[in-house]
């Protein structure tokens, strides 16, 4: 099969996507000009960055790479609610999908619902509404409802308390779909040379998004999928090709990027779409949309083993000492240049397992 072959196109909230990708909200969505900047990349659909009723001044600075491959911020929207009316006015006549986000913490559920009537006669393509507070979110989305016409959905915190119950409410309060999830925090990182916060927010604090928040959203995204059947975004961490697959088959319909391409540039999602294609097809997957919910199956078949052990593969292994050097029970054995697992000594823990660079290693 041939990656053009491929086919990535997925519904979500009754539009149909060209590609499963989302840039969601953040500074690269933060005004018209930003958000059609981005729109000449393959992004299947955009969320503007949260709108809130004042135009906001983030202290400085207010991002932060953090780690190699993730990030700090403290960052809210510099322009305000009457700005973002003109803007999504300005954005009316376009050729790609938006979503305007309603930046619900830090206005009433009452007044969220008058911004979002007022958003929706600016033909966003949806509405969505981000909040800390369940109580208050689902108060929202009932306000909202019954005066918007336009698809409805709401974006979690990480780590939402009586995730099924807060869902199942919302479900009935009639949401279309659902994204998950913000950046986690607070979170604290110093500057060791200064002792000083990276973040210049009034306790230093900040969220903190990309690689190492992940685990944390893949956990959430196959929840979310088995408590609703709504169609499920999933962003936090996502960086490549490999990371939408693994999104899409614990249950995301579309998978967004924020930390990476604020970190890499705009045209990751290009190729990251590529990628996408090419390992699809190099796996004979003709839709991507055939692989969402595989992994919710395999845990249904999946039984718990305890006499599994660690196997090399004489062929493939090329005696490296990674295997040697991290197992805690000392059962790998180099012997006459070769290395062995004493069988004995292996309790099947996996860790040589995932560290082989040569993937020689297998549990059996
Ligand atoms: C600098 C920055 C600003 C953000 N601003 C918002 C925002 O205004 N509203 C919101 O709901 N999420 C906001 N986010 C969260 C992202 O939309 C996304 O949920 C989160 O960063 C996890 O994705 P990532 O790991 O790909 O960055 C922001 C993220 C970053 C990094």
């Amino acid at each position: 099969m041939q990656p053009d072959e491929v086919n990535l196109t997925v519904d979500f909230l009754g539009l149909r996507l060209p590609n499963p990708l989302a840039l969601t909200e953040g500074p690269l969505t933060g005004s018209a000009e930003r958000i059609r900047r981005a729109a000449a990349h393959s992004i299947g659909i955009m969320f503007t960055k949260g709108i809130r009723p004042q135009p906001a001044t983030s202290p400085n600075p207010f991002i932060a790479k953090s780690g190699r491959r993730s990030l700090m911020n403290a960052d809210w929207s510099d322009i305000g609610f009457e700005q973002w009316l003109l803007d999504l006015e300005e954005l009316r006549d376009r050729d790609f999908f938006l979503v305007a986000s309603i930046a619900k913490n830090y206005v009433t559920p009452q007044q969220a619902a008058d911004m979002a009537e007022e958003i929706a006669r600016r033909r966003p393509d949806a509405i969505s509404l981000v909040d800390y507070d369940p109580a208050d979110l689902i108060r929202a989305v009932k306000l909202t409802r019954p005066r918007v016409k336009l698809p409805l959905m709401v974006k979690l915190c990480p780590f939402m308390p009586r995730l099924e119950e807060v869902l199942k409410t919302l479900v009935e309060a009639g949401i279309d779909g659902v994204a998950a999830m913000d950046s986690i925090g607070p979170v604290l990182t110093v500057d060791i040379e200064t002792g000083l916060p990276t973040m210049g927010s009034a306790d230093g604090s900040g969220y903190l998004s990309g690689e190492a928040i992940k685990p944390v959203t893949v956990k959430y995204v196959y929840e979310i999928s088995r408590f609703v059947n709504l169609p499920v975004l999933g962003v936090g961490g996502v960086s490549s090709a490999e990371d939408v697959v693994e999104m899409t088959m614990v249950g995301a319909t579309v998978v967004g990027m924020v930390a990476k391409p604020l970190l890499q540039g705009l045209q990751v999602f290009d190729q990251v779409e590529e990628k996408l294609r090419e390992h699809l097809a190099r796996r004979n997957v003709a839709d991507i949309n055939s692989l969402r919910g595989l992994t919710h199956r395999r845990v249904a078949e999946m039984q718990t083993r305890y006499d599994a052990r660690a196997v090399i593969d004489a062929t493939q292994c090329t005696s490296c000492g990674l295997c040697v050097r991290v197992c805690f029970q000392q059962a790998p054995l180099e012997v006459d240049g070769s290395t062995q697992i004493q069988r004995d000594r292996c309790v099947g823990c996996g860790l040589c397992v995932s560290v082989c660079p040569q993937k020689a290693i297998t549990l059996r």
